[in-house]
Parts: C-alpha cells; structure tokens; sequence
C-alpha cells in the first residue's frame, strides 16, 4: 500500500536580500496511515519550514526548489505558481487543508483571540470550513427525533430518458448534487419514490447496488435491509437496533474512507408520509442537510471531551484557560474535522513538564484512538521519542539520520544524533542541564545562507575528513527503516576503515 505522506527530496528556499536561505534542502520521509513521526533538531534547522511546505501555508518569500510531496495519491506540489511559489489560497489545497492535514502552529497559544470566547473560535473555525455532517452526526439527530429512519440518496435528476448503468457511472463521478456515496461505493439507498417515472430500471439498479456493495465488502446485514421498495430503492431501518448496526458499519466504512456526504438525506418516517405525489419535493426538501451551528456546537462538546477538557469551559474567554488548556482547546480545532494527518509543530514547548507529559500522552491517546497520522516537531529528541514510531533528526536544512525510534535511542549512528542523545538530561525536562549538555556538541548551527559545503555539519563534527567538506553525503540504507546521511556511515557500512 503506498505510504500516506510521500515527501521526496524536497527543497525549500527563502529569498532574501542577501540572497537564499536554503531552509529545507533535500528531505525525504514517508509516512504510513496512523504512523507518528517526530521531527527534531535545533532551533532553525528548517522543521517548521518542512512542516509548511506540506500544508502550503509559507510566506510570500518561500519558493519550493523541488521535490514532491505526495498525500494519498494526489501531487501536491503540482498546485505551485510556476515560479515555485505558493498560492496559500489555492482552491484545491484548501480544501485538503485542515479537511486532510491539519496544523497545530508553534506558538499557536498565543494566536487565540482574546476578546473571544475560545469554543466560539473553535466553532467559527469549524463553521468557515463548512464541514459536511458525518453519519454518526445525521444519526444522532435523527435518533433524537425518535423516530424510524429511511435513507435516501437520490442518483440522478428526473431524466426524461431511460438511464443506463453507463449513466449511474457518470453520474456518481460528476454530479453537484449526487447520487451515489462513490468513493465509499456506498449506494446505500437509491432513487427517492422516482424510480420508475426516471425511467430506471429497477433490476439495474439492483444489479448496480450490489455490484457497489461487493466492491466495498458491505457484510450482509447491510445488504439485507437494502430492498426494492417498488418505487425504488431505500435502507428501510427497522428499528433503532437494526439502524445502529447499519450505521455503525457505515460509519466505520466512512471513517476509513472520509467522504463528503452532504447529499445523503436521512428522513425519518413521518416526514416520509408527508412527501406529496410530486417526486421532486425528494430532492428540494433536505431536511437534514446542512452543517448548522448548532452541529458545531455539538462537535466542539465532543471535542473538548476528547482532549480532556470540560465542556463547561467553552464559553470561558482565552485569559481564563491555563496554558495546558489553551494547548488542548487548539489540539480540538486541529482534530476538528477528523483530518488523517495532523502535524503538531512544537505543541507543548511552552508548557511546564508536567503538563508537557500529560498533553503528549493525551495526544497520543487521541491519535490511536481515531487512527490519525501525525508528524510532531520539537527541538527535544527526548519530549517527542515516547510518541513516535519513527524520528527523522534534521540538522541544517537537511536530514541526518532516519529510523524507527527504538533503533535510533540504541544505535543512533550519524555523529550529530548521538551528540543529540548524549545531550539528553537524565531526568526528564531539566532544561537547564540540556542547554549545558548541548554544548558538548561543540560550535552552534550554521547559517543556512551560504551554508557550508558539503555535510552541513563538518564545522562540528569530529570525524570530519576532506570528503565530509566536499561532497553532500548521499543516504545510507542500514535497514529497510534506518537511513543516515553521513559519509563515515557510509564508509563503515562498506567495511571500510574511517
Ligand atoms: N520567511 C523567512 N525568510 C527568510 N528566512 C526564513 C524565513 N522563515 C524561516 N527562515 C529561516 O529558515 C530556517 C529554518 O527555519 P524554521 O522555522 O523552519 O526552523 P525550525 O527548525 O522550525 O526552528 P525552531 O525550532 O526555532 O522553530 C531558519 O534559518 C530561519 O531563520
Ligand atoms: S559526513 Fe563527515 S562531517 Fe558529516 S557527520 Fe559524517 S563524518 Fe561528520
Ligand atoms: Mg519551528
């Protein structure tokens, strides 16, 4: 299966007056679905430059050198201005944009506006994304109503012709106001009381739903409650049980594969009753349809429940949270829309260690539980180890060192990983001994305009030979997970003497 994240060799330069600051030069990782990655390095090695260059949201002065970066399947780079610039407001990429990736900014405590309440803001942030409702979200109303559901989802418009299964394809792919669940394959319920006068025919369609449903693996429960309701076709819920079990395999199906379902219409069956003989008031009477306020209020209830805050904070204003709450409000937002990816850039920095620890455990809670990719970026190897499977060490604009995260805590092999290690306080958070420690990598990061040539680290390195200072040194494969850039590495792993 191809990797969630596919970042190749990506470049990422400023321009300056002086010239170029070469940010990001020639990062590669991958990064697999529900796998967490921690991106670490000294301040200004370029994280926060990579962590952008994903979701497009650099400043005016980036341009992207090169590079792909891949996310399920879709180039992303190939939204870029054709000077490699980007255009934040790029219609295909906001939409993937905290829809897809969302962000938790370095800093970001401070950006909560204060003359708002905070769940207002997480609300308006969920309102301007105009989410779609999630099944769960129609159910949960519907069941409030108390009532017995039926789901329509209408395929076509009243066609004065017969439809083909031709015709059901295109439809699916290119209606505004479908149809079918497609990318889900999801015809769940088909053609709202207007089978027959559209034309269609209903062993067709059958042929056409069951096709849809093998495609998916819908298990038989779900296909036992889709029947021919004469005039069409409807997941005729029984009873409340009956629905829960349909929609609790929809909803895991819908979770796998995130779609937008703002077409499917739920109607419960005294509404049904209601339908006057004019088929087209199916279409035009959505009672249940729109993403309200009132949903998002509901959504940032949920929200806060799951990052551990209590609801009855939502209409607290800013100065009234302690920062761990400010940090697990913005982790809500970020979680809003159930993105696949989150990346959390330094998102306990400011944080007393304590809560450090309990905002790190929190979020890895979270992650498992609704199975979301992450990439979290900290300057501390050792904050972000205990979350990450994986950990890319950056130094400089480049990588230095990639490896699963036990591998790289018990042979980390490039020379600035293990001064990296080494630095690292023997009880946790003692920032001071860390700062103290860190010298003993001697000298500081360099400036990345006019970097050193060659490996960016030689000026620091103790190993560093004629080579080291002439020639960027290529990855090392180790293992199918552990790749170090580094000649010495290189070198070693050949058998050579270094
Ligand atoms: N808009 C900009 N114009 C010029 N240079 C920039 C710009 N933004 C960042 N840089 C430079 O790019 C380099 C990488 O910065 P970046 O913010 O990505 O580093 P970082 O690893 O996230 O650091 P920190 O740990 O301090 O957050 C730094 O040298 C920084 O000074
Ligand atoms: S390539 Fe050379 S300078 Fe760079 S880390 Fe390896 S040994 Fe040191
Ligand atoms: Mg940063």
């Amino acid at each position: 299966m191809p990797p969630l994240l596919n970042v190749k060799d990506l470049k990422v330069y400023f321009k300056i007056r002086d010239g170029w600051v070469e940010a990001v030069d020639g990062v590669s990782f991958t990064l697999r679905e529900k796998e967490t990655l921690g991106l670490v390095g000294e301040s200004g090695c370029g994280k926060t430059t990579t962590a952008y260059a994903i979701t497009q949201l650099l400043p005016r002065n980036a341009y992207i050198k090169g590079g792909k970066i891949v996310f399920m399947g879709e180039d992303l780079l190939k939204y870029l201005k054709k000077d490699g610039t980007i255009d934040i407001f790029d219609e295909n990429i906001r939409k993937i944009r905290w829809n897809k990736i969302s962000i938790i900014f370095q800093g970001a405590m401070d950006a909560l506006n204060p003359v708002y309440k905070v769940g207002k803001q997480i609300e308006e942030a969920i309102m301007i994304h105009r989410p779609t409702l999630k099944f769960g979200e129609i159910t949960e109303r519907v069941e409030e109503r108390g009532s017995k559901l039926q789901i329509y989802i209408p395929v076509k418009e009243l066609s004065d012709r017969d439809l083909t299964l031709e015709d059901l394809n295109e439809a699916g792919e290119r209606s505004t106001n479908p149809f079918i669940l497609k990318s889900v394959g999801a015809a769940v319920a088909i053609i709202p009381v207007v089978g027959e006068e559209a034309g269609v025919k209903h062993d067709l369609l059958k042929d056409y739903i069951t096709e849809e449903l093998k495609k998916h693996k819908f298990s038989w429960k779900l296909r036992e409650v889709i029947y021919d309701a004469g005039k069409g076709f409807m997941v005729h819920m029984e009873s409340r049980d009956k629905a829960a079990e349909v929609f609790g395999e929809l909803d895991e199906l819908l979770t796998e594969h995130p779609v937008e379902v703002q077409h499917l219409m739920v109607f419960t069956l005294e509404w049904q009753k209601k339908i006057p003989d004019s088929p087209r008031v199916a279409y035009s009477s959505t009672p249940i349809r729109e993403y309200t306020q009132k949903d998002a209020r509901r959504r940032v209830v949920q929200l806060y429940r799951i990052v551990g805050l209590s609801p009855d904070r939502i209409d607290n204003y800013p100065h009234e949270y302690s920062g761990g709450m400010k940090q697990r409000a913005l982790i809500a937002m970020a979680l809003a829309l159930n993105p696949p990816l989150v990346i959390a850039d330094e998102p306990t920095t400011a944080l007393d260690v304590i809560t450090q620890y309990r905002i790190l455990r929190e979020i890895k809670k979270i992650q498992e539980r609704y199975k979301m990719a992450m990439i979290i970026i900290s300057h501390d190897i050792s904050t972000v180890a205990e979350i990450s499977d994986k950990m890319a060490v950056m130094y400089a604009g480049r990588l230095a060192e990639l490896a699963r995260t036990e591998d790289l805590f018990k042979e980390p092999k490039h020379p600035y990983t293990v001064g990296l290690l080494k630095s690292i306080p023997t009880i946790k958070g003692e920032r001071e001994e860390l700062h103290r420690r860190l010298a003993s990598i001697p000298g500081s990061p360099p400036p990345l305009v006019n970097p050193p040539s060659g490996c960016r680290f030689h000026p620091r390195c103790p190993y560093a030979k004629d080579v080291c200072r002439e020639k960027v040194p290529r990855p090392t494969k180790l293992s199918k997970t552990h790749i170090v850039w580094c000649h010495k590495v290189k070198a070693e792993s050949e058998g050579s003497e270094w």
